[in-house]
């Protein structure tokens, strides 16, 4: 069992005490982590005591300990699921090749972009999510919130510690600049348009711990087999925290259907109007938060055809998702995929290089995984004899990158033109009126055992513990 020491300044289970240069680098950007979630960190939250779950090792028993901390205090630090020394890569040209445990010098620019590209969201959620606090439907919710703003701060620890490792000054200076960019910000954005969105009210943070969370998790497993070796043991131990942060959003947004579906079955009503005015939250509503989220969610893989993607794949520094489970060549020369074009005005199927695809394949996965919860979602709406259903729009539905976003489309696959966008627009993505409507439904909620009337309970509590719990204790 890899124990993490508390006793240390930066808990980690990687002998940190023995680089003495790297621990004093590290120990020179904590206090300006700890300004970051100052400024920008959860609002208000600085006297709480939350029921968090730390991780104390990296095994099964000891990666979940509960307790009342201050987040501020919380340990964050540097957890790297144990090694194999023997461990091989198993895709691309190197494969075969034993395991990188340092940077190779012709990869460099490559590894740091993507280190960096996926530590620059993590920040970036918590800044996204920093008011949530303020208008929480109940002390569970707000302790869920707040679980996943610690961990997605020990997220970004995981990428700096990366950085300051193996890439010397540049990873320093990195690491710095992970701390300045911030989320929507005009001159200095965090690097990928998700994670410049608002999440204006708790719907959205349902929809974006639903979709953009599963992103991480897609993007994570596919850096989990990376030959270089620390990436792959660090993201292996981040996916373990991810799976928490997509129940929220799955969870979430069932019981907001649950309590919506509730209450159209007591009014026998499908007017959302009528459902809006008993307050809850319309399934209109729900589902054009859905496409919105959904939408902005798929355009993180990037462009359909990218010579960056075979590059990362064939030099081994990123695989596919669950790699090791495909029963292929793992080096992808000469096979094909299909992917989307647009030919005059209409969308067509085409055979790429698959290596140059790779960032579709892995955009595939992730709606196959999407697509699944959804599916569940649509059993509360069943249980509760409601016939409408909610569906993922097409895939080629608002997009900003690749192909698909040179033509318009309507969530069910009709290529549409711009007059037709704009008059449909608003029955298909969230309108300033559906902003404003659940944005007047967020208020704060947060005696033990209380929740807020858009909202059901959730079946259980953390823990096991009971859903009244004293969750947060405020200060
Ligand atoms: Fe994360
Ligand atoms: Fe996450």
């Amino acid at each position: 069992m890899s124990t993490i020491n508390y006793s240390e300044k930066i808990p980690n289970n990687v002998n940190l005490g023995e680089d003495r240069t790297l621990q004093r680098a590290l120990e020179g950007w904590q206090p300006n982590f700890v300004n970051w979630w100052d400024d920008v960190g959860p609002d208000g939250s600085t006297n709480y005591d939350v029921y968090l779950r730390t991780a104390v090792s990296v095994d099964p028993q000891g990666w979940a300990q509960f307790g009342h901390v201050k987040m501020r205090d919380y340990r964050w630090g540097i957890f790297l699921n144990p090694g194999d020394a023997n461990r091989e890569i198993h895709f691309g040209d190197h494969k075969g090749e034993k395991a990188w445990q340092d940077v190779p010098g012709e990869h460099r620019a490559n590894l740091r972009r993507i280190i960096v590209t996926q530590g620059d969201t993590e920040p970036a959620s918590v800044e996204q999510q920093r008011h949530l606090g303020l208008t929480a439907p109940s002390m569970y919710d707000l302790r869920n919130l707040y679980q996943i703003n610690v961990e997605e701060g020990r997220h970004l620890w995981a990428m700096v510690y990366l950085l300051h490792k193996h890439f010397g000054r540049d990873g320093r200076e990195e690491g710095e600049a992970l701390l300045q960019r911030q989320s929507g910000d005009a001159n200095n954005p965090r690097i990928l348009g998700a994670f410049n969105e608002k999440t204006p009210d708790w719907l959205a943070f349902f929809m974006f711990t639903y979709f953009t969370d599963r992103d991480g998790k897609f993007q994570l497993s596919a850096l989990a087999e990376s030959a270089f070796d620390p990436l792959a043991r660090t993201t292996k131990f981040m996916l373990t925290e991810e799976a928490h942060h997509m129940f929220v959003g799955e969870s979430g947004v069932s019981r907001v259907l649950q309590r919506t579906a509730q209450v159209m079955n007591e009014l026998k009503t499908d007017d959302p109007q009528k459902v809006r005015a008993a307050g809850a939250i319309d399934l209109g509503t729900i589902q054009r938060y859905l496409n919105f989220h959904y939408s902005v969610t798929i355009d993180l893989f990037g462009a359909d055809q990218s010579s960056n993607a075979a590059t990362f794949y064939s030099s081994g520094l990123k695989g596919r998702y669950e790699e090791g489970k495909r029963t292929d060549d793992h080096v992808l020369k000469g096979q094909t995929y299909k992917v989307l074009e647009v030919v005059n005005g209409q969308l067509v199927e085409k055979d790429v290089p698959m290596l140059n695809a790779l960032n579709e394949v892995l955009r595939d996965d992730f709606i196959k995984d999407s697509v699944a919860g959804v599916g569940r979602w649509n059993k509360v709406l069943e249980k509760a004899g409601i016939p409408t259903r909610l569906t993922v729009p097409h895939k080629a539905f608002n997009r900003q990158i690749g192909a698909l976003a040179g033509i318009k489309m309507s969530p069910e696959g009709r290529v549409v033109n711009e007059q037709e966008w704009a008059a449909k627009k608003g029955e298909w993505l969230p309108t300033p009126d559906d902003f404003a409507f659940v944005a007047s439904l967020m208020g704060r909620v947060v005696d033990p055992g209380k929740f807020a009337g858009w909202i059901a309970p959730p079946v259980m509590g953390i823990n096991r513990q009971p859903v009244d719990f004293e969750y947060v204790r405020f200060g």
